[in-house]
C-alpha cells in the first residue's frame, strides 16, 4: 500500500520524505488555508520535495471553470493530480482532465456507487472519506470493503485512496481491505511505527550490549 501524507505543512512533507516510505501529498481547501500560504506556490513547492502525485483541488463548481482551474494547476508540475469533488460537473471534468493525461483524484466519496461512477470517469484515485462517515456513525471501512470488489469485478484501475483517516488502526484496516493508498495525517503516519514492547525490548538489548563492554565501531 502507498502513503500519502495529508498536509499542506512543508516541514512535515520535507521531514517524512526524508524517510523513502512517503509515495505522494494529498491537500484540500481547509489544509492550504491552515498553512497560511499562496495555493499555487505552496503546491508547486511541495512537488519540488515529493516525486510522487501531489493532489491539488479545484475550487468551482461548473464544469467550465473547474477544467480552467485543473488545467492551470497541472501546468505547475509533472506530478500534479487534479482534485475533483464528486458532482456531475467535478465527473465531467475528470473525464476531460483525464484525457489530457493529467492525474485526476475525485474527492469527497461516500457511496459506492459514487465510486463507480469516478471509475467509469477514468479516475486515477478515488477518495472515499472514512473519518467523516464514522463521524456520522456509518461504517467507512464497509465503503472501502465495497469499491474494492466492484473494482475488482470489472477490472478498474482507477486507485483506492483512503482518505479522512485519523487513527492508526484505520491504516490496518484500510491496508486488510486492500486500499491502493492511504492518505495520513503527519501525526498519524509518525505513530505507526510505535510499540511499547519495541521501546522496552530495546532498552533491554541496549543495557544487555552495555555490560559486554563491546564496540561495533
Ligand atoms: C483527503 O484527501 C482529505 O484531504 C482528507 O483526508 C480529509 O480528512 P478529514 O476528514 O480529517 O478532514
Amino acid at each position: 500500500m502507498k502513503f500519502f501524507v495529508d498536509t499542506a505543512d512543508i516541514a512535515d512533507i520535507k521531514d517524512l520524505a526524508s524517510t523513502g516510505l512517503l509515495d505522494g501529498v494529498t491537500t484540500n481547501p481547509s489544509l492550504i488555508a491552515k498553512s497560511g500560504r499562496n495555493f499555487l506556490e505552496v503546491v508547486e513547492e511541495i512537488c519540488g520535495i515529493v516525486e510522487g502525485p501531489v493532489s491539488a483541488e479545484v475550487t468551482a463548481l461548473d464544469v467550465d471553470t473547474m477544467l480552467a482551474e485543473g488545467r492551470k494547476l497541472a501546468k505547475l508540475a509533472k506530478n500534479i493530480a487534479v482534485k475533483v469533488p464528486l458532482t456531475w460537473d467535478g465527473l465531467k471534468a475528470c473525464k476531460v482532465l483525464t484525457g489530457e493525461g493529467t492525474m485526476v483524484n475525485v474527492t469527497l466519496c461516500f457511496s459506492a456507487n459514487q465510486a463507480l461512477l469516478a471509475a467509469k470517469a477514468g479516475a486515477t484515485f478515488i477518495s472515499p472519506f472514512i473519518g467523516r462517515l464514522d463521524d456520522i456513525n456509518l461504517d467507512g471501512m464497509e465503503l472501502i470493503h465495497e469499491i474494492r470488489t466492484i473494482y475488482d469485478n470489472y477490472d478498474y484501475a482507477t486507485q483506492i485512496l483512503a482518505a479522512s483517516i485519523r487513527t492508526a488502526n484505520h491504516v490496518k484496516e484500510v491496508a486488510m481491505l486492500g486500499a491502493d493508498v492511504a492518505t495520513v495525517p503527519p501525526a498519524v503516519l509518525r505513530s505507526l511505527v510505535n510499540h511499547p514492547l519495541t521501546d522496552k525490548g530495546l532498552e533491554q538489548f541496549l543495557a544487555d550490549w552495555k555490560k559486554t563492554g563491546q564496540k561495533i565501531l
